[in-house]
């Protein structure tokens, strides 16, 4: 039996070849016609024949036969009949049409077409572009890829829009290798970004670049408000500050006029700085403090300074309550007697109208942060409240049943008050009251109620009722509840 299969099979095979093509005496596997690879993938196609008498060659696109047995692109015969083109890995150049030739007899041949992709990839890698101001800029961003990718551009996110025609008046002009930016002001500052769109038989893809762009200027103050008269009470502090944006940043220089000496840290003065603002606080221990003071600011483009005359002040009174008006399980509704003492103003001095309250500070933390950091105010939170007239400040965001220490101070322009003394308060738990707890706040209303036994008309009033008895409770235990 299995030699009858094995003689029809070589009769099948001997009526193919004498039937057939010269072409189907050589097969290859795959047996694609058209093979898609990306660049550097690897490929290995086999050409077999069926002939064993049969040589064997492979052709590329150019017609040149493939001798090397190692490299990039190589044969390999494993058996008389069977030759292998081996490609490690793939370049744009392979594409086109692989043959494999018989060289023997009549020269059959069997070939397949390779398509090469090529994913995209950027040829610069540059993240941040400096350019002057008033220049043009050129953003490069070449794009390699096959098929050849397409580009948009964006800054910050937003499309940029081209006209058509390559007008001198055009903003921006979209080249091969990049973006033309005209004439780049502190405006045109910001992120552009060059997406690739690629579509090809097999796959799309895209791929995006983002390149800062910074123009570089001279200094110019970031806020055109200027305070320029500061107070400050004797031994109390005062903080001048100096922003200002510029490319590269700038050096900060503070000066005092009266004797034009650039000042430096030391028990007066204490200097801080930021990337684009600098700081200058001033401890008044002496009368010399009230003086002018000027603040450079200066890049290699340019440089710019303004002054800042420090007068005498008059220190704030501390408040003269700290006290809850109310509470619940988060927040705290803080009452620092935020009212204006002189009833009428009949004609007040005009430094007593200056050096008025005109804000609160109020510093609070759990007890537990209190024990934790010795003691020390210095990391407790801090809210800030501009004055307002009979107004209470609330404290929100607070753990429920925790004990917090609180402390107040009022503000005016020289500064702030000392301290009030420190106060515990507690904030409430917000689990839900037992039934018992509601019982035992009752009103009379709702006895009287319950005694009628209007059992639906209670249950209704019972609702209705329950934020008075609540206030009550509460009235008994703090203050106000809402
Ligand atoms: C492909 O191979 C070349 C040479 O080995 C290499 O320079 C390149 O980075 C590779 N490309 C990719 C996408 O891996
Ligand atoms: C950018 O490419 C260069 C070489 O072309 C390389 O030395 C550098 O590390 C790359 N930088 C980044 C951020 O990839
Ligand atoms: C790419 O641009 C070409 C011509 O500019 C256009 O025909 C094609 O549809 C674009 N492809 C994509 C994916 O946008
Ligand atoms: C732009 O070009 C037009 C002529 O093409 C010219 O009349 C105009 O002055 C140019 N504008 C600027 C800003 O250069
Ligand atoms: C930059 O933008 C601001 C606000 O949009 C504008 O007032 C200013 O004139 C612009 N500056 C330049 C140089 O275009
Ligand atoms: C400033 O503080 C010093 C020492 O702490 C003290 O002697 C002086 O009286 C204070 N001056 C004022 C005006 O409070
Ligand atoms: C800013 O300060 C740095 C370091 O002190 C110095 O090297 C630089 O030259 C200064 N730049 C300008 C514009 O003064
Ligand atoms: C409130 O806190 C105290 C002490 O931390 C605790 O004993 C009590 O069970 C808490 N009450 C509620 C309702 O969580």
């Amino acid at each position: 039996m299995k030699h009858l299969i094995g003689l029809l099979l070589n009769l099948a095979a001997i009526t193919a070849t004498v039937l057939g093509s010269r072409h189907d005496m050589l097969s290859l596997s795959p047996s694609d016609y058209e093979l898609v690879r990306y660049t550097n993938d690897s490929l290995l196609v086999q050409c077999r024949s069926t002939t064993t008498e049969s040589q064997l060659v492979w052709r590329s696109p150019k017609g040149e036969i493939i001798k090397e047995h190692k490299g990039r692109i190589h044969i390999e015969q494993s058996a008389p009949d069977q030759l292998t083109i081996v490609f490690t890995h793939i370049s744009l150049g392979d594409k086109g049409k692989w043959r494999c030739e018989d060289a023997n007899g009549d020269r059959a041949e069997k070939y397949f077409e390779l398509i090469v992709y090529q994913k995209i990839a950027f040829t610069e890698n540059f993240t941040i572009l400096t350019v002057k101001e008033g220049k043009d800029a050129f953003i490069r961003c070449e794009v390699k890829g096959e098929p050849q990718p397409n580009v948009t551009w964006y800054y910050n996110g937003q499309p940029i829009i081209v006209e058509s025609f390559t007008g001198n008046t055009t903003k921006f002009q979209i080249l091969a290798d990049g973006l033309q930016v005209r004439k780049v002001t502190q405006n045109d500052t910001g992120e552009y970004t060059c997406r690739a769109y690629q579509v090809n038989t097999i796959a799309s893809d895209m791929q995006e670049r983002t390149i800062l762009m910074k123009i570089e200027h001279k200094p110019i103050w970031r806020y055109s408000q200027h305070i320029p008269v500061q107070y400050v009470y004797p031994n109390g502090s005062v903080t001048i500050a100096c922003e200002a944006i510029a490319e590269p940043p700038a050096n900060f220089t503070w000066y005092k006029n009266g004797n034009k000496k650039r000042l430096h840290n030391d028990k007066h003065h204490a200097i801080e700085k930021d990337y684009y603002a600098s700081t200058l606080t001033i401890h008044a221990r002496n009368d010399d403090v009230f003086d002018t003071y000027r603040c450079l600011a200066e890049n290699q483009l340019g440089a710019i300074e303004r002054n800042t005359v420090l007068k005498r002040g008059v220190k704030p009174p501390p408040p003269s309550v700290l006290q809850l008006r109310g509470f619940n399980s988060n927040t705290f509704d803080v009452d620092v007697g935020s009212v204006r003492v002189s009833p009428a103003r009949t004609a007040p001095s005009t430094t007593e109208q200056l050096m008025e309250v005109n804000g609160f500070r109020i510093e609070y933390m759990t007890e537990y942060e209190f024990k934790s950091d010795g003691g020390k105010w210095t990391n407790a939170k801090r809210r800030d409240f501009p004055f307002e007239d009979g107004a209470t400040f609330l404290i929100n965001n607070l753990e429920a049943n925790t004990t917090y220490l609180m402390r107040a101070a009022t503000k005016n322009l020289a500064g702030l008050s000392d301290y009030t003394k420190v106060e515990k308060f507690h904030t409430l738990s917000n689990e839900p009251k037992s039934a018992s707890a509601r019982l035992e706040h009752l009103t009379a209303t709702q006895l009287l109620c319950i005694s009628l036994v209007a059992l639906l008309l209670c249950k209704e009033l019972s609702f209705g009722f329950q934020p008075v008895s609540s206030i009550t409770k509460l009235q008994r235990a703090a203050g106000v509840r809402w």
